[in-house]
């Protein structure tokens, strides 16, 4: 039996194209302790693949893997090579409701699968010693009452063995919505979730969906183990400055954001000499001083600068002397 990370208290949500190795490092100069997941991988990308799609930093740990597939034995070779890795958790992707995740068996359809479900996490877990987790949704198209959820969660706990769930307080609609209006048009409903938690008080549970402060993060604390935090950390990073005091109650890692910028100098020196354009590493930068005098200077510099050829440290040093004196210092 694996423990539950304790950094589950407070996460970073996979995001596709959002949250990959270079966001990450930078999350990480934000906050210690948060746990940071990679965007979802699929088995068939890991195993055919021609890239190093498990490529990472070790600073960037604890770090958790998001697959996506629905082949006990291939998920179960793919959370092996994560453990190899060092990856800090596996978890399985049952929440995206794309059409082409769909096709291929594997996200938020499977809700309507949990026995199968429960069979992939068993092998995962079979195969690994680090927990194997789920993310999943409160339900799927007309299948959307308590009952099933619980019935859900009951199957891929007992006959799985998972012991840790991420759930995003809203359901999906499999079809008629894009994946970003089923992120935004089924209600939110966090009573639900927690009540959840209340009827498997053996359980982990996280939140997920709509947070946007670490006060709101502390309210749900209240109820369950953890919160999940993805747009806002991703738009608004500076939230993740506060997490390792606020939410942790340690010493945070950056004094502040500037300071947190800087740290990433000799990750984007070896980056860029590696052949990494800066915008690469930039573009997850580019919210960091919302609401700070100067931000919107801050953004179209690097927008406009960073993807140029030979762009280097000099662009984001230019960049930061366009934000108010009072950020600085
Ligand atoms: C650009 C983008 C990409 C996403 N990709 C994934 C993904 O790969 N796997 C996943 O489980 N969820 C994915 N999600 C959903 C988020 O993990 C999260 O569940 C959702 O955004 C709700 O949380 P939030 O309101 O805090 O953003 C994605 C969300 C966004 C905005």
């Amino acid at each position: 039996m694996s423990q539950p990370l304790p950094s589950l208290r407070f996460s970073v949500a996979p995001m596709l194209d959002w949250t990959d190795r270079h966001c990450r490092y930078f999350h990480r100069q934000l906050t210690r302790q948060a746990l940071l997941y990679t965007e979802m991988v699929t088995t068939g990308a890991i195993i055919h693949g021609k890239g190093d799609y498990l490529h990472y930093s070790e600073a960037e740990q604890p770090v958790a893997l998001q697959l996506g597939g629905s082949d006990p034995a291939a998920l179960a070779q793919c959370a092996r090579l994560a453990e190899a890795r060092g990856y800090n958790e596996v978890n399985l992707n049952v929440g995206c409701p794309s059409d082409r995740v769909q096709n291929g068996r594997f996200g938020a359809c499977l809700m309507g699968e949990a026995a199968l479900v429960a069979d992939c996490v068993k092998a995962m877990r079979d195969a690994v010693s680090i927990p194997v987790t789920v993310k999943t949704r409160i339900g799927i198209d007309e299948q959307d009452s308590y009952a099933f959820l619980v019935d859900f969660v009951g199957t891929v706990a007992e006959r799985g063995g998972c012991e840790t769930f991420i759930i995003h307080a809203r359901k999906a609609w499999l079809s008629g919505l894009s994946p970003k209006e089923n992120r935004e048009i089924p209600p939110l409903d966090y009573p639900r979730v927690w009540q959840l938690k209340k009827a498997f008080p053996q359980l982990t549970m996280a939140i997920n969906g709509g947070i946007k402060t670490l006060a709101e993060a502390r309210q749900h604390l209240e109820h369950v183990d953890g919160v999940m935090v993805g747009r806002e950390a991703y738009q608004n990073p500076s939230l993740l400055l506060g997490v390792d005091r606020e939410i942790f109650g340690v010493a945070a890692a950056a004094v502040s954001a500037v300071d947190a910028v800087r740290a990433m100098y000799p990750y984007i020196e070896a980056e860029l000499q590696q052949g990494t354009y800066l915008g690469h590493v930039t573009r997850h930068m580019l919210g960091l001083f919302q609401g700070i005098p100067g931000a919107r200077q801050w953004r179209r510099y690097l927008s406009e600068n960073a993807h140029k050829p030979g762009a280097d440290l000099r662009v984001v040093e230019h960049a930061l002397s366009l934000v108010a004196e009072r950020a600085i210092a």
